[in-house]
């Protein structure tokens, strides 16, 4: 494992997708040109290649998941690998078992690839500081989404939303809206913008949901939302995280709304063509108005097919092909 980018191993290639922090612009732009193809392969009647057979893919999920989970599923399958699903409810996890332990079993079990999501921040790069030093170098692990850390393929699919879009990233304003504080999603999306060059980031949100220090990412900061939205080309939406928020943040969902709700009034504020993405899952009513998310300016299904594509990109490109 190289200690200055443990992603990247001592060829200089891609071995771990943990974080897009410190991942060189060509990186990122390969695995966005590479998945252009494989979104062609949706309106095909065979839509399976062979780029990962023999290969086992471990999707770990220790936390809920709808659209990362399922779409790696499919991005695996169409490359031809094996997926198993490990249901953590019913794993022994339940019983006791640490995760470096169960890791060793199923790595036992000729895994190439583990798709991590974990409730930790730090999780998946533990599992590749292991798989490291217990010399199971071959293994590759994909951070699926960790803590309040990073959701690295979730920000790829967003880059490759906004580039089929708005075709180039040079001229553009982009704001992430809502809760920052807690959002692995922003994290990685600020980290992907700014190395792909976008000239203004805004971060819009309640002070007490924005991170100490969020300037230091190269943001601007915006508390007023109508003020941050005003020009904007792209709008990215964050849900509000209750699950990870331990004391009162906020007055109420309804005050939230009011104030940071994506309502089709505020978002007249923006560039006529501006596109609005979600991660998902919404919480209509709460940052999004359904007249929004519904409406014509939305990109958030899309988001979710591009999804695939991309996710085939990286695995594919794990794989060292
Ligand atoms: N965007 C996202 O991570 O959604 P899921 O939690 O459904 O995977």
């Amino acid at each position: 494992m190289n200690h200055a980018n443990p992603q990247i191993n001592k060829h200089g290639e891609l071995q771990h997708l943990i974080t897009i922090e410190g991942l060189p612009r060509e990186v990122i732009e390969h695995i966005l040109d590479a998945a252009r193809p494989f979104t062609e392969l949706a309106g095909e009647e065979e839509k399976k290649l062979p780029l990962l057979r023999g290969k086992s893919v471990f999707n770990l999920f220790f936390e809920n998941s709808t659209r990362t989970r399922t779409t790696f599923e499919i991005a695996a399958k169409r490359l031809s690998a094996d997926v198993i699903n490990l249901n953590i409810n019913t794993s022994s996890t339940a019983k006791g078992e640490t995760l470096l332990d169960t890791v060793d079993n199923l790595a036992a079990m000729q895994a190439d690839m583990f798709v991590v999501r974990h409730a930790a921040s730090g999780a998946p790069y533990l599992i590749a500081q292991h798989l490291a030093a217990t010399g199971r170098n071959h293994i590759s692990v994909v951070n699926a989404g960790d803590g309040r850390h990073a959701h690295p393929t979730q920000a790829l699919l967003d880059m490759y939303t906004i580039r089929h879009y708005k075709r180039s990233f040079h001229d553009l304003t982009v704001a992430v809206v809502g809760d920052l504080l807690h959002s692995r999603v922003a994290r990685s999306q600020i980290h992907a913008l700014s190395i792909l060059g976008v000239p203004e980031i805004r971060a819009i949100g309640p002070r007490t949901l924005m991170p100490a220090g969020v300037e230091r990412m190269g943001v601007r900061v915006f508390n007023d939302m109508r003020e941050g939205l005003k020009g904007v080309d792209v709008v990215m939406m964050l849900r509000l995280q209750n699950e990870r928020m331990q004391g009162a943040l906020l007055p109420s969902p309804q005050e939230y709304f009011k104030n940071y709700g994506l309502t089709p009034e505020k978002l007249a504020l923006a560039k006529p063509d501006a596109i609005v993405m979600h991660p998902g899952p919404m919480n209509r009513g709460v940052e999004i108005d359904s007249a929004v998310a519904d409406g014509g300016q939305a990109v958030i299904l899309p988001q979710v097919t591009f999804g695939i594509a991309v996710r085939m990109a990286v695995m594919n490109m794990l794989a060292g092909n």
